[in-house]
């Protein structure tokens, strides 16, 4: 009897964890549904809208405007601004008090330190080991092996807009070796 009484158990027992299976699955299922566009929201677009362009930002995060920045700053002026990967980038003003079609990665070649500029000297120069660079970010003395990489900055809309450089470095007429 006792066995007669506990059999309808099984299969009853193996639906509720079949539907309880179902139940779980559908709310994991909504769930997922709902967390979409959240998830996709904070997925940044890979493209930027601009072909792979980054807008030029201050330290705060601001896209940094042409007409004040040049309002602000001399020819010669070597600034820093956040860049493409988040990696700070250098806004060159050349001598004609234009902002250069290039930006300079500010990420030394050696062990990754940024690399302050050197106004009086000319140059960029490492403070943790030593190396520097010309105005144009090309490695002058060691033991950085490497130039700093360079990335285009074009103008459009009074913003500056860093892509990558994947063109010859027209410092050392070589292939980039960051591309
Ligand atoms: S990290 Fe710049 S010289 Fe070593």
């Amino acid at each position: 009897m006792a066995q007669a009484s506990g059999t309808p158990d099984v299969p009853d027992l193996g639906r509720r964890q079949f539907m309880n299976l179902l139940t779980f699955g559908t709310i994991a299922g909504v769930a997922a549904g709902a967390l979409y566009p959240v998830v996709k929201y904070f997925i940044p677009p890979s493209s930027g809208g601009t072909g792979g362009g980054l807008t030029a930002k201050d330290a705060l995060g601001n896209d940094i405007k042409v007409s004040e920045f040049l309002a602000n700053h001399n020819a010669g002026d070597r600034t820093l601004a956040q860049g493409l990967k988040g990696d700070p980038t250098y806004i060159v003003v050349e001598g004609d008090k234009t902002i250069a079609n290039y930006g300079i990665n500010a990420v030394c070649t050696h062990l990754g330190c940024v690399v302050p500029w050197n106004a009086s000297e000319d140059k960029f120069m490492c403070p943790c080991h030593g190396s520097q660079y010309n105005a144009q970010g090309k490695v002058v003395r060691g033991p950085a092996p490497l130039s700093l990489a360079l990335v285009h900055a074009d103008q459009s809309d009074d913003k500056i807009i860093f892509t990558n450089w994947t063109e010859t470095d027209f410092r050392t007429n070589e292939d980039p070796w960051w591309a």
